[in-house]
């Protein structure tokens, strides 16, 4: 199967590169591919997953549609035979790229939490709170909490970890009125989007948004609602107390961890069935969310 992680389009002018996507330039707007690469521990495995970045693409542009009437996004395009000229010579952007109006970015990270897991987590047993959000005491890791709560984080540069912010500091980053906007729809599109998940036996523990300014509106940006910027959990297997096995990643974890990866690049082979056995996991979170099969 053709597995595609690092890729070169001559013809089209890149910009960058994160762990997963890659960003071109097309004039008038970006276009985002999404490559089959998956980070574990925050470190970039050698091997792609096959089918993830089609998939990935595929959540993303399902959640787009979903959640337009909250708010306006970025998609300008996903359909291939629609793109420009210069990407018709790239079949492989296929169902892995989407074109996207070019947004100045807010910067911060629009992070909504459900549930108490990763970074909160360990704030909270320090602080008994997150993102100064006075939070219940004697909560269990991984429990759900009264509320969601919208707990905004700094984007650092790579390499860097992201910071969690209290409201203050991110209404001193972007303005007051930016900051309510934001929230206030980062918080309904996850009630909803997670409302919608569970009804499908999966739970959106936590997820990531951002936002961008684009033709003095605020959008939608980024990927949205897929595993890589969310936690999502089996709900068959939920149970507050421990760290919860990751719908699309416990393959490749626990495989790390039996081998005792240091979690420092560079990343170890991955066997084939652990390779095998993830792109499945993708390939049903992508069925069970949206029915489509790749
Ligand atoms: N419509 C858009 N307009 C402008 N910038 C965008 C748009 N959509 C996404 N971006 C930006 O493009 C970048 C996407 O890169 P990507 O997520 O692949 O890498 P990253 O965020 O640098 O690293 P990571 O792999 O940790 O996510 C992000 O900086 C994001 O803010
Ligand atoms: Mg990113």
């Amino acid at each position: 199967m053709n597995v595609l992680t690092d890729y070169i389009f001559p013809k089209l002018n890149f910009v960058k590169s994160g762990k997963v996507r890659d960003i071109y330039d097309l004039g008038e707007h970006f276009l985002i591919v999404s490559t089959d690469r998956l980070s574990a521990f925050d470190v970039i495995m050698q091997d792609g997953i096959p089918n993830k970045g089609k998939i990935l693409n595929k959540i993303s542009k399902f959640w787009f549609e979903f959640s337009k009437d909250i708010i306006e996004n970025h998609v300008v395009e996903t359909n291939f035979n629609n793109f420009p000229e210069e990407c018709l010579a790239y079949p492989e952007l296929n169902d892995r790229s989407m074109i996207v109006k070019k947004a100045k970015l807010i910067p911060i990270e629009c992070i909504v939490r459900g549930y108490i897991s990763g970074s909160g987590w360990i704030d909270y047993q320090k602080t008994g709170k997150i993102c100064d959000i006075e939070l219940p005491k004697n909560l269990l890791e991984s429990e759900k909490l009264p509320e969601p709560i919208f707990t905004p984080s700094t984007k650092e540069d790579v390499g860097e970890h992201d910071r969690n912010i209290s409201e203050n500091e991110a209404k001193n980053l972007i303005g007051n009125d930016v900051f309510n906007f934001i929230k206030e729809k980062a918080l309904e599109i996850y009630i909803k989007s997670y409302n919608y998940a569970l009804s499908k036996g999966i739970i959106i523990a936590d997820t990531k948004m951002e936002f961008g300014f684009y033709d003095n509106k605020i959008i939608l940006i980024d990927e949205f609602l897929t595993p890589d910027s969310s936690r999502f959990w089996p709900l068959t297997e939920y149970e507050k107390g421990k760290t919860q096995n990751s719908f699309d990643k416990q393959y490749v974890r626990d495989y790390l961890i039996s081998i005792g990866f240091n979690k420092k690049p560079p990343a170890p082979k991955l066997p084939e069935d652990v390779i095998f056995n993830t792109s499945k996991k993708y390939e049903e979170a992508l069925f069970i969310l949206t029915g489509e099969k790749i």
